[in-house]
């Protein structure tokens, strides 16, 4: 008999001490990123793919095998020492043969010999585990991978976008030495932009009782009662031994500083051998603290299972206390309140490393967002790596987590359920998206029915949030008909009022917007080098201002996406070869805005904002007229040059000013004021010739743990330390100390230098108008990283980390 006793407690402090210390023991959650071989197999010799010549076996032939590079005693000894997370495609040549959509990388179906990468490493089993249950976790690898360990084939994913854990209790040496060994083939592409290669995400070892809380076992929602709250949790857990096992399953919520809120245990109960159960639990919370953008405030969720006097498992989940709703007339709202929703596409690619995005950086892109006042990522079109949702969760920003194959069959359904699983406890995610622009369904009867039957399945993994998706035309015809929450691709496709009186149960939200394409400090296009003009280019009704205006104005829309945020690798649409990364964004791949930032940032954010565009380094254009533009958010404006008024004018709300200036070299200078009174003023310099180097890192502390990074500007000044904003010098960094250099970048649309350098060769990068960047990495040993940039002809910088 199964009895269930249901009853509050709060465990005191110090008990609460006792489970932190015997946590390690009970379950293990443990990266596996350090001390991987690597090497390029062959997607179309399978002799040249580490296979072996006999003429009996292949890698799948026989359990335990493993035959060639998946066999435990291959020898890898001449392979490459990488640490995860690694994207090789990112070390790959470029070519203006290879595909335009994902940045002309020598990758994919073309290139067999650079598109198949092999991952080996070695990690030892105590003897102490035996008896617990032991996983591999894998967040991501791009793509197609095949897994071995000890020569067992133990499974295959071909996204590369889902994550997958794969049981290998049974396959390990206890008490000795384990291989795990990773085919990726990279030579199908799944997106039409950058995808990387390799496996870019964090890889996990995770060793578990026999009895507890599934993986991805939780899922807590909430619900707001004026000042209170109720929270329902819902834990799978799985009796993996053979007998029956009776337990009591415990809740305890941990305010942001670790101390008890209240504590729920569920008594006595009983789970056969070998089966799993889900139970449910209402938490009720007084006076909770909100989640919310202004106070992103975290509770932990920790689930206790004991048994036989003892804590078998513990499970941290973090959660945070909100609610979520569309409205198809008033728009989005958190908690009660209406937001709007401002905010960006993003891929998942930066400067220097491609996709494998340390943690660390996943953040600095999440502020640089915020930065301009953006309070919203959309996870173009995948879903995103679990450590941007974890920046998301604690900086305050909203994501729509986005889906990437559309369809209704069974790994449709598997993929969808598996990325909303892992995601739903996540309060930054406040939209699901079921797919993006799918051209041959989304204007037709086939894209309504699955639209609808996604959604439907979708509904009972998690009711407590809405479905859109990404419809691009034939807005009545299709997904438009069915989709929860209308997902309009670009204001130029088709009239939204329209669609919105016709279909008035349905909220609506921009997916996408277009931006204003142009190139970071480039003011005239240069289609010969790879650069458009980084102006605003209204009054065409294509760009950031029309976009951010028609949005603003409608307050039935939720908001919007502009595409995109961050610059990315590939589609340098409008252009091609030699551009090989998008132009699209409001700030560069390293993260540097452009111009038009500031315009988003006056009428995003909440502080006195005020930009020239562009600089005022003309140099043989005297005389002649340079179109000035400001973005501010003051009242009225004055631009001056070299001290003389050229008038003052009134900005219209979220539009922009602008002047024709004849150059003349000096200052340049604009005031903006508020109720007539001068708040904020600038200034744009004709600057001397570049004189000297300066660095300036994110943070100057890190953390020793060989994952935190520090991201740092180089940036080439004149003698007065002005940037000059069209000095593009090359730069050799050098670096001492426990730490590496692990990419380069500049922002350069088109740059075909390479982002990375091996450990005898010197790290170097050309400025791009001013600025380059420079990713450092800890190691896991502390001390005092030293960085030193030289640029030939000019005044060296030498830069102080200190890793902890
Ligand atoms: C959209 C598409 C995006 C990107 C963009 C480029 O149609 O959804 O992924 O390709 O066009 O303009």
């Amino acid at each position: 008999m199964i009895l269930l006793l249901c009853s509050f407690v709060s465990l005191p402090v110090s008990s609460q001490k006792q489970v932190a210390e015997t946590l390690s023991e009970i379950r293990e959650h443990s990266l596996l990123d350090f001390g991987w071989r690597f090497a390029l197999g062959n997607a179309s010799d399978f002799s040249k793919d580490f296979g072996t010549s006999t003429s009996y076996f292949t890698y799948f032939a026989k359990a335990g095998y493993g035959d060639g590079a998946a066999a435990s005693s291959f020898n890898d000894s001449t392979w490459t020492n990488v640490d995860l997370p690694h994207d090789w495609a990112v070390t790959l040549p470029f070519s203006g043969s290879a595909s335009h959509s994902h940045g002309y990388r020598t990758i994919g179906w073309q290139y067999p010999e650079t598109s198949v990468g092999w991952y080996r490493k070695k990690f030892i089993i105590p003897a102490s585990d035996f008896g617990r249950k032991i996983s591999i976790q894998f967040d991501g690898i791009y793509r197609n991978s095949t897994v071995w360990v000890n020569g067992f084939y133990v499974g295959h994913e071909q996204s590369g976008y889902a994550g997958s854990v794969y049981d290998i209790t049974d396959y390990l040496n206890y008490g000795g030495e384990n291989v795990v060994a990773v085919r990726v083939d990279a030579s199908i592409e799944e997106g039409w932009f950058y995808e990387g290669a390799g496996i870019y995400r964090h890889v996990w070892l995770n060793k578990t009782d026999r009895l507890h809380v599934a993986q991805y076992g939780t899922f807590a929602t909430s619900e707001i009662n004026g000042e209170n709250a109720e929270l329902t949790v819902r834990t799978k857990v799985e009796n993996q031994y053979d007998q029956s096992k009776i337990f009591s399953l415990v809740q305890t919520l941990l305010d942001a500083n670790n101390q008890t809120v209240i504590s729920q245990k569920l008594e006595n109960i009983e789970l056969k051998g070998n089966l799993e159960r889900t139970f449910f639990q209402k938490i009720k919370l007084e006076k909770p603290t909100l989640w919310s953008l202004e106070n992103p405030y975290l509770y932990k969720l920790k689930t206790l299972l004991v048994a036989d006097g003892k804590v078998v498992d513990t499970y941290i989940t973090n959660i945070g206390v909100r609610t979520v709703r569309f409205d198809p007339d008033h728009g989005f709202f958190l908690n009660g309140k209406n937001v709007k929703i401002m905010g960006t596409n993003d891929h998942q690619d930066h400067a220097g490393v491609g996709t494998a995005i340390p943690d660390a950086l996943q953040e600095f892109r999440v502020k640089r967002l915020k930065e301009m006042g953006s309070n919203a990522i959309r996870t173009s079109h995948n879903p995103p790596t679990p450590e941007l949702l974890d920046a998301c969760d604690r900086l305050g920003m909203l994501v729509l987590d986005e889906n990437r194959l559309m369809g209704i069959n069974k790994e449709h359904f598997d993929l969808l359920e598996r990325f909303m699983v892992r995601d739903r406890n996540h309060p930054s995610v406040i939209l699901w998206s079921t797919g993006n622009e799918e051209w041959a369904i989304e204007s037709n009867e086939k894209g309504a029915r699955i639209t609808k039957t996604m959604q439907e399945f979708a509904q009972k993994i998690d009711s407590s949030r809405a479905f859109t998706v990404a419809v691009s035309g034939g807005w009545d015809n299709g997904s438009g008909k069915t989709a929860q929450v209308m997902g309009y691709n670009y204001i130029v496709q088709g009239n939204i009022d329209e669609h919105h009186a016709r279909f008035p149960w349905q909220s609506g939200i921009g997916t996408e917007e277009s931006n204003t394409i142009g190139t970071r400090g480039i003011y005239v296009d240069d289609k010969a080098n790879g650069w458009m003009a980084a102006t605003n280019r209204m009054p065409e009704n294509v760009g950031t201002e029309s976009g951010w205006k028609f949005y603003a104005a409608r307050p039935y829309l939720s908001g919007l996406f502009f595409w995109t945020g961050f610059d990315y690798r590939g589609e340098p649409n409008p252009l091609a070869w030699p551009a090989v990364n998008s132009q699209f964004g409001i700030i560069d791949l390293c993260g540097f805005p452009k111009d038009i930032f500031y315009y988003l940032k006056s009428w995003w954010g909440k502080e006195p904002v005020i930009h020239i565009m562009p600089h005022w380094n003309w140099k043989g254009n005297e005389g002649k007229n340079i179109k000035v533009t400001i973005y501010s958010n003051a009242e009225e404006i004055e631009l001056l040059l070299n001290g003389k008024s050229l008038s003052k004018k009134t900005m219209e709300k979220n539009g922009h000013l602008e002047w024709d200036v004849k150059y003349k070299p000096g200052k340049l200078v604009a005031k903006g004021f508020v109720n007539g009174k001068n708040t904020i003023t600038t200034q744009a310099e004709t600057t001397d010739e570049p004189y000297k180097v300066a660095l300036t890192p994110d943070r100057s502390e890190l953390n020793a743990d060989g994952e935190d990074v520090a991201v740092i500007t180089v940036k080439l000044t004149d003698k007065k330390n002005r940037m000059v904003p069209t000095a593009n010098n090359l730069v050799s960094f050098t670096l001492t100390g426990p730490g590496k250099i692990i990419g380069v970048g500049n922002g350069d649309p088109a740059s075909h230098e390479p982002e990375q350098f091996t450990a005898d060769e010197q790290w170097k990068r050309k400025a791009f108008n001013g600025l380059a960047q420079i990713i450092v990495k800890s190691t896991k040993q502390a001390g005092e990283i030293t960085l030193n940039a030289n640029a030939e002809g000019m005044i060296p910088a030498t830069l102080k980390l200190n890793s902890k």
